[in-house]
């Protein structure tokens, strides 16, 4: 396994669409295993296939923590078919470091996907795992949780970032 570096707005390629995976072979198991160590190394409990520079429709997650790999869903062309309630929980994105804001979701979803044999395979989730699956699969349309900001707050977002990159840099 190997954990790949994670792509930070604004870089261009996080702005694309995602194309549905056709073929599941090895090389998609390696690329799903790979999102998974990335993403308990960053820590995080999503990452899509477009963060590690990767435009295909594939997703994993795991709200639990690491602690049972049973937790771990990766989830290959996913789609939300079924959606119920109001949510507004903070958000981040490993993408978009140090920065958090409250984002508007659906609380309760149901997600359609396919394993990585292509079986076809339903969630039902609420609370963070329902949230995690809004986000990740916004990723896969080219849209961060910023883009979901009203316009006034993505422009202080805008400025807080650029702050921030700069004080990067100088580090
Ligand atoms: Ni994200």
């Amino acid at each position: 396994m190997a954990v790949r570096s994670i792509l930070h707005y604004p870089e261009p390629l996080l702005k694309k669409m995602s194309v549905p995976v056709t073929r599941f072979d090895d090389e998609l198991k390696q690329l799903a295993q790979d999102m998974a160590e990335t993403m308990y190394d960053a820590p995080g409990v999503g990452l899509a296939a477009p963060q590690v520079g990767e435009l295909r429709r594939l997703i994993v997650l795991d709200c639990s923590g690491k602690e049972n790999p049973a937790d771990l869903i990766v989830a290959v062309n996913p789609e939300i078919i079924a959606q119920e309630g109001e949510s507004c929980e903070e958000e981040g994105c490993l993408s978009v470091p140090e920065y958090y804001a409250l984002v508007k979701r659906f609380s309760s979803v149901t997600m359609r996907y396919q394993d990585l044999d292509g079986k076809p395979q339903q969630r039902q989730a609420e609370g963070l795992l329902a949230v995690a699956m809004q986000h990740e699969i916004d990723h896969l349309q080219g849209v961060l949780f910023v883009d979901r900001l009203s316009p006034l707050k993505r422009s202080i977002f805008r400025k807080k970032y650029q702050k921030l990159m700069k004080q990067r840099e100088e580090v």
